[in-house]
This record gives C-alpha cells, sequence and structure tokens, in this order.
C-alpha cells in the first residue's frame, strides 16, 4: 500500500517565523507546500498573494500546490505558473469554461487540479476528467483554517473514486479541511492521495512529527 503525499498548509505557518516555519517543512517528509490565496470575494477572507509565493519559492524545497479561492482565476495563471506553481486548482463554482481553464494550465506546464466545495457534487466532473490531474474535495467551506471536518465529505471520496475508476482516469484525489491523524486513515480508505494539514501540522508540538505520522497514516 503507498503512502499518502502531505501537503502543510502556509496558511497555519507563523508569519513572523517564516522562514523556519517553511525549514520545518523542509527538513518533513512533506511532499508539498499547500499555498491558500484568498479574494476576500470568491471567499470571506484575504490570504495572501506573490511576494509570500516568492519568498516560499524561494525558501521551501516543496513543489508548491496552490489553491486559488478566487474569481475568475484565469486572470492569474500565467503568473503563478510563473511563480513556480507545481499544482494549480481552480474552484468548479469559479469557472465558465472549465475546460478552457484546465488546458491552459497544463499549457503552462502545471498539472490542473479543480477543487470542488463541500455542496458540489463530484459527478459535475464528468466530461472533463480527461484534463484533470487532481481532484481537490473541500472537506470544510473555504476561507478558513482550523475548521472542523465535514463528515458528509466521506462518501463523497468514495463516490468521487469509483467514478475516477469507471472512467479510467489516473486523477488524484487530494482532500482539505480539518484533516488530522483522527481522521487520515479513513480518508485513505475512502481514496483519498494527497492530506491537506493545516493546523493539525503547524500548531503540533513537534510539525515535522505531526507531518511523518499523517504520512504513516494506513488504510483501516
Ligand atoms: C481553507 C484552506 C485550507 C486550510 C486548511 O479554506 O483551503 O487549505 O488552510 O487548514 P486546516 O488543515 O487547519 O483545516
Ligand atoms: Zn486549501
Amino acid at each position: 500500500m503507498s503512502q499518502p503525499l502531505i501537503a502543510p498548509s502556509l496558511l497555519a505557518a507563523d508569519f513572523a517565523n517564516l522562514q523556519r516555519d517553511l525549514n520545518l517543512i523542509n527538513r518533513s517528509e512533506a511532499d508539498y507546500l499547500h499555498f491558500d490565496v484568498m479574494d476576500g470575494e470568491f471567499v470571506p477572507n484575504i490570504s495572501f498573494g506573490f511576494p509570500l509565493l516568492e519568498a516560499a519559492r524561494t525558501h521551501c524545497q516543496k513543489p508548491l500546490d496552490v489553491h486559488l479561492m478566487i474569481v475568475q482565476p484565469d486572470r492569474y495563471i500565467d503568473a503563478f505558473a510563473d511563480g513556480g506553481a507545481a499544482i494549480i486548482h481552480v474552484h468548479y463554482e469559479a469557472c465558465t469554461h472549465l475546460h478552457r481553464t484546465l488546458t491552459h494550465i497544463r499549457e503552462r506546464g502545471c498539472q490542473a487540479g479543480v477543487a470542488l466545495n463541500p455542496h458540489t457534487p463530484v459527478e459535475g466532473l464528468i466530461d472533463v476528467l480527461e484534463s484533470i490531474d487532481v481532484v481537490l474535495i473541500m472537506s470544510v467551506n473555504p476561507g478558513f483554517g482550523g475548521q472542523a471536518f465535514i463528515p458528509h465529505t466521506l462518501p463523497k471520496i468514495t463516490r468521487l473514486k469509483q467514478m475516477l475508476v469507471a472512467n479510467q482516469s489516473a486523477a488524484l484525489i487530494e482532500v482539505d479541511g480539518g484533516v488530522g491523524v483522527g481522521n487520515a486513515a479513513a480518508l485513505l480508505q475512502a481514496g483519498a492521495d494527497i492530506l491537506v494539514a493545516g493546523n493539525s501540522v503547524f500548531r503540533a508540538a513537534d510539525p515535522i512529527e505531526a507531518v511523518q505520522q499523517l504520512k504513516n497514516s494506513h488504510r483501516p
């Protein structure tokens, strides 16, 4: 059984000690650094943008997993590709021409991700599956770190996994929001491949150990 990929979320880092926290991630078994961009319109919060991306790219050795919680994300795909993103997630709910957007992300050499809000059914992806590298299942309403995991996400992941298998899709399943050692095994059992973890890593007594525990989570 393969280990999950772990993506600590920078949103939960201590920005007054950014280099220290990025070094913790560098020394950990994390596979990505999750980078949450919020515009105050798609979600009721504003996070950070290009200056922090530059700092992350300079000081973090992990590939950047960029989660765009913004309206009209097409406006910024080139800038995030130029900024070193490995994966760019756009929200399904924010894209009028999703196929075009995903194609653009791939043309820029990045992996194309689609994020789904908790109320958005996975079945809406059926006609763009060939253009998707990663599906990001939101297990909280996006906008804030430290929220409680929404339980109906688990059967949703199971349904998505079944849909991917039935359509011979190699897309990975990423889960974001309220993820920690308490629910990691169940998420993997349902079909998750990548776990985003903000507070459960950065607010742990030992963030490196917290990443390792998530990495060693086993399907029950
Ligand atoms: C929420 C963000 C998440 C957040 C996760 O809108 O997309 O990536 O940072 O934080 P935790 O793991 O603390 O729920
Ligand atoms: Zn996120």
